[in-house]
């Protein structure tokens, strides 16, 4: 197991002081300079499936990127000296993300995690000219020989703490920080509001943008303009504790998401959405160890292990807490759906018919907010 510091990284791929404190800019979407040269490759410790994983933000102490270096952590304890895993964070979802992958294929590595949405081009350029290895893209849409999309069903998670959610508001209005306007998090926002509705189907939602995945301050601020705005229950889309942090100091409640952020928030937490990237990761190890990789596009939810809300604060009543156990059953034995109709959008129009279920196609596409969300998703028509 190797982490990269950042001074080896300069090294490593020769990159200026300024691209490395772009580097160190989560979530900054500036430029860089064009990729330096590749350095002569390292030699692959013998027989060792090297294994490169790349991170959009820091791994923090809880969040997405905590979540995917768990996974790590735990293929590389499962797999012993069958592998060797190593990880560079903070890379932007810019050129440098090409040249950080660019590099850990010079170094060896066979497969490699390109762990955020907006690696996607970054990935399907160097898989194209990289053809000897393979890439595993999260929450990605373009496949490729080498190159796989893998996902969990975020939205599950978010349903079940809108349930929650719906419980506990006593102002009737909840909250989310979004980050990056994309299918996947409008679906997310939408089916935490969904969950809500499940227990009153009068409450109001809002939403605050910050367009990145990781901006501690800005996702504070969301947090404070939509308590502001008499919000008192809120979800984020993003990756670090700062809403919850938020909720606790203005006495209102809040969810950890993709970790178990309990911690970080003793009296404002109701809830973790939490992750478990794991039992992907070492389907993939055991597949490529076996020879048997292959490209295609995999989505997990409750069903599979990868997602559940976990840590359900005390003061939740007991039969809101079971209301949750039945969804999750439910989503386990495929009796229940998130996206079942009638669901409307926020202009009255019926988009999933009474007892109609989204297809897959319907549900990474979704660009518009359920009845009930003030406002418009950025950039729909
Ligand atoms: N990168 C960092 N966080 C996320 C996330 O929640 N979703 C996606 N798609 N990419 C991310």
């Amino acid at each position: 197991m190797r982490t990269v510091s950042k001074r080896a990284l300069i090294k490593m791929i020769g990159l200026s002081a300024m691209s490395v404190a772009v580097l160190t800019a989560c979530g900054k979407k500036e430029e860089a300079a064009a990729p330096a040269p590749a350095p002569a490759a390292a030699a692959p410790a013998a027989g060792k499936l090297k294994i490169g994983y790349v991170y959009v933000s820091p791994i923090g102490d809880g969040g997405w990127t905590f979540q995917h270096e768990l996974g790590r952590k735990a293929i590389q304890e499962k797999f012993g000296d069958k592998i060797e895993t190593s990880m560079v964070e903070s890379v932007p979802e810019s050129a440098d993300a090409e040249r950080v992958m660019r590099d850990m294929a010079g170094q060896g590595n066979k497969l490699i995690f390109a762990t955020s949405f907006g690696y996607q081009e970054f990935v399907q350029k160097v898989a194209g000219d990289l053809k000897d290895v393979n890439f595993e893209h999260a929450t990605g849409y373009k496949t490729a020989d080498n190159v796989a999309v893998y996902d969990t069903k975020t939205f599950e998670g978010a349903y079940l703490a809108g349930i929650v959610a719906g419980a506990m508001t006593k102002t009737r209005t909840v909250g989310v920080v979004a980050s990056v306007p994309i299918p996947e998090v409008v679906r997310n926002i939408n089916s935490f509001v969904l969950g809500a509705q499940s227990i009153d189907p009068s409450i109001k939602a809002k939403v605050v943008w910050v367009n990145e995945w990781f901006a501690p301050p800005k996702e504070s601020e969301a947090a404070t303009s939509l308590i502001n705005g008499g919000v008192d229950v809120m979800y984020q889309n993003t990756n670090s504790p700062a809403v919850l942090k938020t909720a606790e100091e203005r006495g209102v409640r809040a969810f950890g998401k993709d970790g178990d952020m309990s911690a970080f928030a003793p009296k404002a937490h109701l809830g973790s959405a939490v992750i478990d990237w794991t039992p992907y990761y070492t389907k993939v190890v055991e597949d490529k160890l076996a020879g048997k990789w292959q490209t295609g596009n995999f989505w997990w939810g409750v069903k599979e292990g990868a997602i559940d809300l976990k840590k359900i604060a005390d003061d939740v009543p007991q039969e809101i807490k079971d209301k949750v156990a039945k969804a999750r059953d439910g989503m386990k034995d495929g009796s229940f759906a998130v996206w079942t109709g009638p669901i409307k959008d926020n202009t009255g129009k019926e988009l999933l018919a009474a007892g109609a279920k989204a297809d897959d196609a319907f549900l990474r596409g979704i660009n518009f907010y359920v009845n009930g969300i003030e406002g418009t998703v950025p950039g729909a028509k």
